[in-house]
Formats: structure tokens, C-alpha cells, sequence
């Protein structure tokens, strides 16, 4: 795992970009797996602000993101599909066709994973995988259990991330239970992934990840077997690493 220290969020934001920016150039029809949340929102500024200045083409770029929570449709404004379109695909040249978030409204989970498991692999995989990591350590909506589920399932989200992601809805009886995800097999096949990790909630999950053992009630902890991951992570997200003087 290669690590990249960051001062802040801004900091990361804007080092995660420029990675993206330089994968988008060399490969300019590259595939993105992108992820939502707080994290990479700075990240996606950055991008459209590169955009704009005319540094970045994402004409030929297609993007997988990692997740939908199940009953919220595209222009829902909690949803993946609104947010991706209002932190990104609105402001840059990247084409729509090429962008997919699991289908929300498929009341049919095994359908819509299905589906979405097509989508993948008629892509042809994916290149770099941006992921943020939940405060139990998920990733993709992968939550602490007892195995590593491989491909896209519909995920009964866990009590922590349902307070987490309360933030965003007008009460936390509002979050949708269960979401359509990728699998982490999906994730590890990603031939690099970038890993984001903003804050002092994240720094018990980013320490278990790095040195504790690779077992499911960590999921993010199988990224130690990946053999191309970047980790983007601040000062914050770092202290409980720095506390017991690993760093
Ligand atoms: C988002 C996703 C999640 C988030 C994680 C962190 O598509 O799959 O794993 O990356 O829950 O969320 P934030 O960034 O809001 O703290």
C-alpha cells in the first residue's frame, strides 16, 4: 500500500484529484468505480474546477459508482444517482450513457444485482476504484459480518451506518434500510484503488484496516491483500495510528 500523507481534507481532496486527473490522461477511456458521502466530495470539486480550466476530458471516461440505497429513484436527492449528477456529471463533459449506479427502483434484488454485475463486466472492470470507508470500516455499502461477499447484493445496512448516513435525510426513520452494493470482490478487482480517509471518526477504522487482522468485521481490512492501493488520509484520520507511534 502505497501512502500519501495529507495536512486536511482540502489537502486530500486536491492530491486525490490531481491522481485522478493523471489515470484520466493517460487513459482516457478509463473506468472510474466512484464513490458518494462527505469524502469525496472536495475531491469531485477539484475535478470539475480542472475541468473548467480545460485540464481534464472525461468525454471518453465511463464510471460505475459503488452503491444506491434501494427504493430511491434518480431524482431522488438522497440518492447516489442525484448526487454523482450534482457533484460531478452536471459539470463536466462526461457522457451520461456511461455513467451507472445500481438501479434503486428494482424492487427485484436479485434483478437488479444481476444487472448491475453486467454492467460491470460488459465495462470490462474496473481501472481505479475511489472509496471512502465507513466509520465500521465498510466499504461499498460492505458491512461488518462474518464473510466477504463477492459481487453486487443487497445489503441490510447496519444500525451505525443508518446514524452515520442520518445526516443527509430529514430523520433517521427516513434512511432506506437496505441498499444495492457492490461486493468486495468486485473492489479488489479493481487494478488500483484509491483509498480516502478524512477525520478523527475515521482514525479506529483506518488503524484496524491497516494493522489488524483481514477478517469481514473490518471489511476494508482485505485491502491489505490489493497490491495497487493509495491511501489518501489526514492528520486526523492518522492520530490513533500516530498515538501508538506507528507512524
Ligand atoms: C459511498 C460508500 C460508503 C462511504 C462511507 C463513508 O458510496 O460506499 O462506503 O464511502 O460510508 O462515507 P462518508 O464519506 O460520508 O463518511
Amino acid at each position: 500500500m502505497r501512502f500519501v500523507y495529507c495536512k486536511n481534507y482540502d489537502e486530500m481532496s486536491k492530491k486525490i484529484a490531481e491522481d485522478l486527473i493523471q489515470e484520466i490522461r493517460q487513459n482516457p477511456e478509463i473506468v472510474l468505480g466512484l464513490a458518494t458521502g462527505s469524502t469525496p466530495e472536495g475531491t469531485y470539486e477539484y475535478l470539475v474546477k480542472a475541468y473548467e480550466e480545460g485540464t481534464v476530458d472525461f468525454s471518453k471516461v465511463t464510471s460505475v459508482n459503488l452503491d444506491e440505497y434501494k427504493g430511491l429513484g434518480p431524482d431522488d436527492d438522497q440518492g447516489y444517482r442525484y448526487f454523482m449528477n450534482h457533484h460531478l456529471f452536471d459539470h463536466v463533459n462526461i457522457d451520461k450513457a456511461n455513467t451507472y449506479v445500481p438501479n434503486g427502483l428494482e424492487e427485484d434484488s436479485d434483478k437488479a444485482c444481476s444487472e448491475y454485475e453486467a454492467i460491470i463486466e460488459n465495462v470490462g472492470g474496473i481501472d481505479v476504484q475511489l472509496l471512502g470507508i465507513g466509520g465500521n470500516g465498510h466499504i461499498g455499502f460492505n458491512e461488518p459480518g462474518e464473510i466477504f461477499i463477492k459481487g453486487t447484493h443487497c445489503v441490510d445496512l447496519a444500525e451505525s451506518t443508518l446514524k452515520a448516513n442520518a445526516r443527509f435525510f430529514d430523520s433517521i426513520d427516513d434512511v432506506p434500510k437496505q441498499a444495492y452494493s457492490m461486493g468486495v470482490g468486485n473492489i479488489m478487482s479493481a487494478k488500483k484503488v484509491i483509498l480516502a480517509v478524512s477525520g478523527k471518526n475515521k482514525a479506529q477504522a483506518l488503524y484496524d484496516t491497516l494493522y489488524g487482522d483481514i477478517t469481514p468485521k473490518v471489511q476494508a481490512s482485505i485491502l491489505q491483500l490489493h497490491n495497487n492501493v493509495v491511501l489518501y488520509a489526514d492528520e486526523d484520520a492518522l492520530s490513533i495510528i500516530k498515538e501508538k507511534g506507528l507512524l
